[in-house]
């Protein structure tokens, strides 16, 4: 597919350089960290959008001399960067990294912290502007921002920016995140509060705005007369792998549903902004996270799959169930897989399921969203050897294969009157070519400069938790009885296909 007026991916910059500050990591040994964190730096230094004057201050509890932590830094990034190394870039980027070791609970660490950032700022010119990203264990995000607090590293006066980025998960239910999010508040106003969700750092998710508002023909259709349901598939072809400690603990439901999917569901189905500002677009995101309606406890039990993989063939070669995993109690009842068919409750979307599933161990990587548009009217081909027509859908494939498809029926060529579905596909890759990226650079550089449209807001995270809630609930007073109920390398539970097909529905085949 081409695209209009141009030819060759687009090589100016996105943007200016950001502003000069010190990124302030709290878990810099981890693995976010190395695998994450450190090569998004680089990209972003290779695309000249870090400040001149910007610097990192790793903190970890490791006994580590600043010069052993460079090293492990650039052997790391050497190992995961995403494109190709320049050893002279990370040279440059590499003279900017301090360390300090300590844990995160020792008040003292916070005054070594403040020395050390007034001795960037006057070597540096980081100008005070401090950014920290807290890649910790959830249970340290309360007590690391009073600390910092505590310490005055918080504050925002004469005219330098204090902000904290905050890993998921963010709270384990809808009471935990709203303590957590009183107790940040005790110390933070809401706009220094950055809550991430990586799936907002993909550009297939951020074109799924750009998509739907700088087209004119979708959106009149975008709604319940047009639209029949709409299916998010978030398949992993990986089983829980070192995660099993804190997996066993959540669970796919809160590992996956109230951030990264309702981030899907509410791009999808959200209003359009009056402005691109964050709030506008945290507003209407809002909107919809409230009109999805919480469900009761029956509704729980008919709108709602749990599934646990159990051993099986997942890409050709056998895997172990579930309850085999390192650190997963061999009796486990924690899910692997969730269905759920929601409702949102407005004016728009009034009758339009969205039907959701994710799963670990599932067939294939995929993370997709399926509008399902309505059928036209049959009678025109009763006298046809067509016996049914094709629906309409358009598939916005956000994980691999990045791209937009169109399907629509055709007549087949011949003297017979016959349809064949054809699709219609768009495929970034081909049109855009593909810039190596670890989907956090946008983050990060959104954080430096400010914007915080690509960030969770309070009320969107607890909007999103009260949705979860009664489902958490019931299944907790209902253990499972069947698990392990699938088997890895499949699609998930029968009763998953059950959900839809109670509706005259079915899953997307997404080997089509
Ligand atoms: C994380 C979950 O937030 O997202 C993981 O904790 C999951 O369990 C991951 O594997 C999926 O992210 P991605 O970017 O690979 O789709």
């Amino acid at each position: 597919m081409s695209l209009e007026g141009h030819t060759a991916p687009p090589a100016q910059k996105s943007g200016e350089p950001a502003n000069p500050c010190v990124m302030v990591i709290f878990g810099a040994a981890g693995d976010l960290t190395k695998r994450k964190l450190i090569p998004a730096l680089y990209n972003l230094a290779k695309e000249e959008l870090l400040s001149e004057n910007f610097a990192v201050v790793g903190i970890a509890r490791r006994e580590m001399a600043e010069q052993e932590f460079q090293e492990r830094i650039g052997r790391d990034a050497r190992e995961f960067a995403t494109g190709g190394f320049d050893p002279k870039l990370w040279e440059r980027l590499s003279s900017c990294l301090h360390y300090l070791c300590g844990h995160f609970d020792d008040d003292t660490l916070y005054g070594r912290l403040r020395e050390l950032l007034l001795e960037v700022d006057s070597s540096l010119g980081t100008r005070s502007n401090y950014f920290y990203y807290l890649a910790t264990a959830p249970e340290y995000f309360s007590p690391i921002v009073r600390k910092l607090h505590a310490a005055g590293l918080t504050q925002e006066q004469d005219g330098h920016w204090r902000r904290v980025i905050i890993e998921k998960p963010f709270g384990t239910n809808l009471d935990s995140a709203r303590i957590l999010n009183r107790d940040l508040a005790s110390c933070l106003n809401e706009s220094q509060i950055y809550r991430i969700d990586h799936y907002l750092g993909k550009e297939t998710v951020q074109n799924i705005l750009v998509f739907r508002f700088s087209n004119g023909i979708f959106e009149p259709i975008w709604n319940r007369r047009y639209i029949d349901h709409v299916q998010v598939t978030v398949a992993e072809d990986i089983g829980v792998e070192q995660r099993g400690g804190y997996y066993d603990t959540a669970g796919a439901l809160r590992d996956m549903v109230p951030n990264h999917i309702f981030q899907l569901i509410s791009l999808t189905a959200m209003e359009p902004p009056i402005s691109f500002e964050a709030d506008a677009v945290r507003d209407e995101q809002a909107k919809i996270l409230r009109a999805i309606q919480p469900m009761t406890p029956e509704e729980v039990l008919t709108r709602t799959v749990r599934g646990q993989y159990g051993g099986g063939v997942v890409k050709g070669k056998p895997s172990v169930a579930y309850r085999s995993e390192v650190k997963v109690a061999p009796d486990s009842f924690t899910e692997t897989f969730v269905a759920l068919k929601v409702s949102i409750d407005n004016w728009r979307w009034s009758d339009v399921p969205f039907y959701l599933r994710t799963g670990k161990y599932m067939p294939r990587r995929v993370t997709e969203i399926a509008i399902q548009f309505k059928r036209a009217p049959f009678m025109l081909f009763r006298k046809t050897p067509i016996h049914r027509l094709t629906t309409n859908r358009l598939v916005i494939r956000l994980q691999p294969d990045e791209g937009i498809a169109l399907r629509f029926g055709a007549k087949v060529p011949g003297p017979l009157m016959r349809l064949g579905p054809v699709d219609m596909d768009f495929k970034y890759a081909e049109t855009f070519g593909s810039k190596p990226s670890t989907g956090y650079e946008r983050l990060l550089y959104d954080c430096m400069t400010g914007d915080a449209t690509l960030f969770q807001r309070a009320d969107m995270v607890e909007a999103a938790w009260g949705v979860v809630a009664p489902i958490l609930d019931v299944w907790k007073a209902l253990p499972p009885r069947q698990f392990p109920n699938y088997p890895a390398g499949t699609w998930g539970p029968k009763e998953a296909d059950d959900l839809l097909e109670r509706d005259g529905r079915y899953w997307r085949s997404i080997e089509e």
